[in-house]
């Protein structure tokens, strides 16, 4: 099949569907790809780069439409370009169904097959390498911080000079999604003091783990609307939360907000005063105009200046960064083909079977299928139980293995009875002695093991280290002198040296253990 990219039309849309390495991939799968000419030139990918990666360059975007079985877009098509489009051929793109019903009729009135990428069912797991919503606010995040950092007229870190002590800028983030905890990431990254807010206290975490404080609000409200969104807050919440807001309008020097709950219009959290409040130079980037901006004075697409803060409004701040966001965007979209494709035979086959696809895919053949049934397994982990499974030991211990049911374990002890009963029965008085020593030290060794409250780095590094505790203790025991007076023997060489071994491995996978586990921390550090 042929899959076409056409040139996006939309003013000042400076992404492309599908970048050259990308193009390389497709023709991989048994496509073959055709691209409007100049489709690249606003992301610097030029034809001559298309046509060495394998793909076709056609003139004209009536040519492009008319001849592909496949359409790659950004953004929905404008009523031309459906015009143009083949009846009975296959669209992905972002289409936003609920709010472009017309679109929606234009384009089952060609009998297309739509595949919307930002209806994709977010919460399966394996639909993330698909997600173009995550990949675009990651980087509207980071510009966020770029154009905030060009309109503030000082740096970000600390720094002592010769010439003065200049202060780090402090930037409060509201709303830690993805595109807050990429701001948050870049602002710390560039050594600012970073403080942010969400209505879902469950981020407080994640928003620390990027270099931030998380602020709290001082009311006590379950802030989570399911599925990683927000819920609208009472009254009450949103009182307490533009006191707070005020407090750190006064303080911060750059304020970024991010806030938005799906379907709605976006929470006015940054009022006129706040603004007013601000020091002069200070710098608001309010991500949300589109859906009616998160501060007062927002005036959406554009940056303004009112009572001497500049408040950028801007909507393009993906298209701003053509060239990484078309990278991954096309990324997301050869994801898709992928599983479209299952046997790289240049075929797509839209199974509706299939949870993921059956969520992006918003018209089949003409027939309107959008809004898809509820997945039918929710594939990632509830978020909650997670926290529980690290919570848990507090009380009652099992750290990282899963406890055993009542009955189970008492079929274990049955068993075990009657196997100590036989021994019991049959072997040797002296045996018989060791033998209970062995049973209860792998009694004791059990409950010791799994009861351990896992407070190193994971709850497996903190088991292993229970365990190789054990064992450093006996291999000690067998090292070490007798006790004055004492009746205990010095042990033969052969123990001796076994002991000594063990402890030198012991010491390797503790120490070592840490060793390694600081390393991968350190990675992810700044
Ligand atoms: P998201 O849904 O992942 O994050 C929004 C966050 O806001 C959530 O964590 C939510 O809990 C929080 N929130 C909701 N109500 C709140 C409140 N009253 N107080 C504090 N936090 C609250 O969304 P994502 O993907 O991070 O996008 C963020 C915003 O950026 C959206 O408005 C999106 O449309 C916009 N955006 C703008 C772009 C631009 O060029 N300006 C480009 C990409 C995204």
């Amino acid at each position: 099949m042929l899959i076409g990219v056409p040139k996006e039309s939309a003013a000042g849309e400076k992404r492309v569907a599908t970048v050259p390495d990308v193009v390389e991939k497709l023709v991989k799968l048994g496509f073959s790809v055709a691209v409007e000419s100049g489709a690249g030139d606003a992301a610097n990918f030029a034809d001559d780069t298309y046509r060495a990666a394998g793909a076709k360059v056609v003139p004209t975007a009536a040519e492009l439409w008319s001849t592909s079985d496949i359409v790659f877009k950004v953004r929905g098509p404008s009523p031309e370009e459906v015009g143009l489009m083949r009846q009975g051929g296959t669209l992905i793109s972002f289409i936003w169904p609920a709010q472009n019903p017309e679109l929606m009729q234009q384009l089952a009135a060609k009998k297309a097959t739509v595949l919307a990428i930002d209806s994709l069912p977010r919460q399966l797991s394996r639909a993330q390498k698909m997600d173009a919503l995550t990949s675009m606010a990651g980087i509207s995040g980071y510009r966020a911080v770029i154009e905030a950092a060009n309109a503030f007229g000082r740096f970000f870190n600390g720094q002592i000079t010769a010439a003065g002590k200049i202060p780090p800028a402090k930037v409060f983030i509201a709303g830690a999604g993805v595109a807050g905890l990429a701001a948050i990431g870049t602002a710390a990254n560039l050594g600012a003091i970073v403080r942010a807010n969400d209505t879902r206290a469950e981020v407080a975490d994640q928003v620390v783990s990027l270099g931030g404080e998380f602020v709290r609000v001082d009311y006590e409200e379950e802030g989570s609307g399911g599925g990683g969104y927000a819920k609208v807050m009472s009254e009450g919440f949103q009182k307490a939360q533009r006191e707070m807001y005020a407090k750190q309008a006064k303080d911060a020097d750059i304020i970024i907000t991010t806030a938005l709950i799906p379907g709605k219009p976006a929470p006015k959290l940054i009022t006129a005063e706040m603004v007013q409040s601000m020091k002069p130079g200070s710098v608001i980037v309010d991500m949300a105009g589109e859906q009616g901006g998160n501060c007062e004075l927002t005036v959406p697409g554009e940056a303004v200046v009112r009572h001497g803060v500049t408040i950028i409004g801007y909507t393009d701040l993906v298209s701003r960064l053509a060239k990484q966001s078309s990278t991954l965007y096309s990324t997301n979209l050869l994801r898709v083909t992928e599983e479209l494709c299952k046997t790289k035979d240049g075929v797509i086959h839209v199974n509706m079977e299939d949870d993921a696809i059956r969520g992006l895919t918003v018209i089949k053949e003409g027939s309107v299928t959008w809004p898809p049934p509820p997945p039918k397994l929710p594939a990632v982990v509830a978020k909650p139980k997670a926290a529980a499974a690290v919570a848990a030991p507090k009380g009652h211990g099992h750290g990282a293995g899963e406890p055993m049911s009542g009955q189970s374990l008492a079929v274990v002890f049955g068993i075990g009875a009657l196997a100590f009963l036989l021994v019991g029965l049959y072997a040797p008085a002296s045996f018989l002695a060791h033998f209970t020593v062995f049973v209860l030290a792998c009694f004791v060794g059990y409950m010791v093991v799994w009861n351990v409250t896992p407070s190193l780095h994971t709850p497996l590094m903190s088991v292993t280290n229970a365990i190789s505790s054990i064992i450093a203790i006996g291999a000690l025991v067998q090292v070490a002198p007798p006790l004055a007076g004492g009746a205990v023997d010095r042990p033969n060489a052969l123990i001796l040296g076994l002991a000594v071994f063990s402890l030198v491995l012991t010491g390797i996978n503790m120490f070592g253990g840490f060793a390694v586990t600081r390393r991968m921390l350190a990675m992810f550090r700044k």
